[in-house]
């Protein structure tokens, strides 16, 4: 397994049938791509035949939503097999998921759900991380997920958990702006002490997203523009940060490919106004 950090690619996109053709017929202005790795596991037919033609012009980074990494089911080796094959075929720049659980029991709830911050789930998961990352022979890279609910057995905070993974099973992380940004309003934490909590050399990626505001809570739809608080807070995960290959990810009510192309061109000006200033500084 490589111990280098995989490389800074920029401003990218999830890449999203409703714009296959609009890439592929042009030349938008996106550093790179991250696809979802169950919507390409099937050998044959279109979405491989595109993410191949996309493939040869841009980085493609897999991101994956039935890992189940925390699950206390048995890892699921069909699963990691065609996972591994697709890697071999798409040579991802990383493999990412999210630290969660999406199921058990054989039942799949297709949910990104909560963990109980606890050193059992710590060692648990940790543990797992080592076995996937063998399976794969690549470090895994893992996603702080949005929250709303927490377990009273927790014995540590998100952050915490979220550093001790990374250190003791040596993955990477992928750092969700918006997650935290909706995680802290609905459990009422500081975004602060997330971004200073976790360890600065081991986030490769962040992702930025929409999401709906309801009266007392906040759910993490991907339907929305990013809003104007989580680009302040991505501002400062930046500044604290400095570069890290950054993409939006839209899920729903998905505009044409332009206006998520605008959308990406704020993440790049906020990038370099916070380079610009952090330059300015150290001349004077
Ligand atoms: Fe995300």
């Amino acid at each position: 397994m490589s111990d280098h950090k995989p490389p800074y690619l920029g401003f990218g996109l999830g890449l999203r049938p409703q714009h296959y053709q609009d890439i592929l017929s042009g030349d938008p202005d996106i550093d790179w791509f991250e696809v979802i790795s169950e919507n390409y596991m099937i050998p044959g037919g279109q979405p491989i035949r595109i993410l191949d033609q996309i493939r040869e012009r841009y980085p493609i980074v897999m991101h994956g939503v039935s890992l189940s990494i925390a699950s206390t089911a048995p890892l699921d080796t069909e699963y990691l097999t065609a996972l591994k094959t697709l890697a071999d075929r798409v040579n991802p720049k990383w493999i990412s998921d999210h630290l969660c659980w999406t199921g058990v029991h054989g039942v799949n709830l297709h949910d990104l759900l909560p963990i109980p911050y606890t050193q059992e789930a710590l060692d648990h998961v940790v543990d797992r991380v080592g076995q996937v990352q063998d399976f794969l022979g690549r470090r895994l890279t893992l996603e702080n997920v949005s929250t709303y609910v927490t377990f009273g057995e927790s014995e540590m905070s998100e952050w915490e958990f979220v550093s001790e993974v990374a250190k003791r099973a040596d993955c990477w992380l992928l750092f969700d702006v918006n997650n935290v940004y909706v995680s802290a309003f609905n459990h009422g934490f500081s975004t602060d002490a997330f971004l200073h909590g976790v360890p600065r050399d081991r986030i490769v990626q962040f992702h930025l997203a929409g999401h709906s505001q309801e009266e007392t809570h906040i759910v993490d739809t991907h339907d929305h523009p990013v809003c104007e608080e989580v680009w302040d807070f991505y501002r400062e995960a930046v500044t604290h940060f400095g570069p890290v290959s950054t993409m939006i990810e839209r899920d729903d009510n998905i505009p044409p490919l332009a206006e998520v192309v605008a959308e990406l061109d704020i993440a790049r000006k906020i990038a370099r106004e916070v380079q610009d200033g952090a330059r300015t500084i150290a001349a004077e």
